[in-house]
């Protein structure tokens, strides 16, 4: 018998799958496609202050091996997230959940990590710092290491449960990024959101996004991804969350060799609504095929 659990500060799951933010919703749609609970969470779509309607249309491109993304955080808003949302999540959703949280300024990030970290069924805290789809927040706090510390610690002193801060990989150093947000007070970091890219239509000559750039991700991303967790493992003692292309089991068991002691799916659920039910349930069979036993112990395996 194998073991597929992991631990993240403290908060075991059953397995290192979590479907992220943005990919997902608030999970009622798939509830309805299979039972999530046998997720080991997963990440609700990045949540602000206000509601927010989000970029104009078209807002997805395809691409070969990905997509880009311009949705621009659209959202109910906190409040009507725990007031509603995150009450009825219960019914068909009885994990700890992770709330992303995103912003505009300190403030609002302070506001909505305060409010979301209080709620029962909120396990874990992922600041997202790394949206490359609005002006003036998300992104822009992520990409040096002063103003991501910044942000982190002002959330850490009020954030109630364990804060993963979400970086951005549209950096040159992203190990000096993670260092600084662990100096400021982050129980860990998840990584990569997307990265900055575009597509233009060639009949029109114009850009494929309204937005005219977008974040890309997707299958061809994936060995960027797990270049920077490697990286990120060796500059930091927090747990780190890998994220970025992952699309089969072997994915997940590389990521956790890079480092991650846990993984995030994104586009995959965009064009198989299984591909996480599918990978859990290949889990344990890849695992003894391998040799391994607990999944926890490759953590790291590859350094
Ligand atoms: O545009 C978006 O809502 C994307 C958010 C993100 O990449 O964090």
């Amino acid at each position: 018998m194998v073991n597929t659990s992991v631990t993240l500060c403290g908060l075991q799951l059953d397995n290192p799958i979590i479907p992220a933010s943005g990919t997902f919703g608030y999970g009622a749609e798939f509830a309805e496609l299979y039972d999530i609970n046998i997720l080991g969470t997963f990440s609700f779509k990045g949540t602000t202050k206000e509601p927010r309607f989000g970029n104009p249309t078209p807002r997805i491109a395809e691409c070969r091996e990905g997509m880009l993304n311009s949705v621009g955080l659209q959202n109910p808003g906190v409040d009507e997230v725990c007031d509603t949302i995150l009450p009825r999540m219960k019914k068909y959703f009885n994990k700890p959940v992770m709330a992303n949280i995103g912003g505009f300024s300190i403030d609002e990030y302070v506001y909505c990590c305060e409010k979301a970290s209080q709620a029962e069924n909120v396990g874990l805290v992922e600041l997202n710092i790394s949206c490359p789809n609005v002006h003036g927040g998300g992104m822009s706090f992520g990409t040096s290491p002063e103003s991501a510390a910044r942000v982190t610690e002002a959330v850490r002193r009020i954030c109630k449960k364990p804060l993963f801060v979400k970086l951005s990989p549209n950096v040159t150093d992203i190990a000096a990024i993670a260092r600084a947000c662990e100096d400021a007070g982050a129980d860990g970091v998840s990584l990569i959101n997307t990265l900055m890219g575009m597509r233009i239509d060639i009949r029109r000559r114009t850009p494929v996004l309204a937005n005219k750039k977008g974040g890309f991700s997707g299958a061809a991303v994936f060995p960027v991804a797990l270049r920077m967790v490697y990286d990120v493992y060796e500059a930091v003692k927090i747990p780190v969350i890998g994220m970025g292309g992952v699309t089969t089991v072997d994915d997940v068991i590389e990521m956790m060799m890079a480092g991650a002691r846990a993984v995030e799916i994104g586009s995959a659920n965009l064009t198989d609504p299984f591909v996480c039910k599918k990978i859990i349930e290949a889990l344990p069979g890849r695992m003894e095929e391998l040799g391994i036993t607990s999944l926890a112990d490759i953590v790291g395996a590859a350094h």
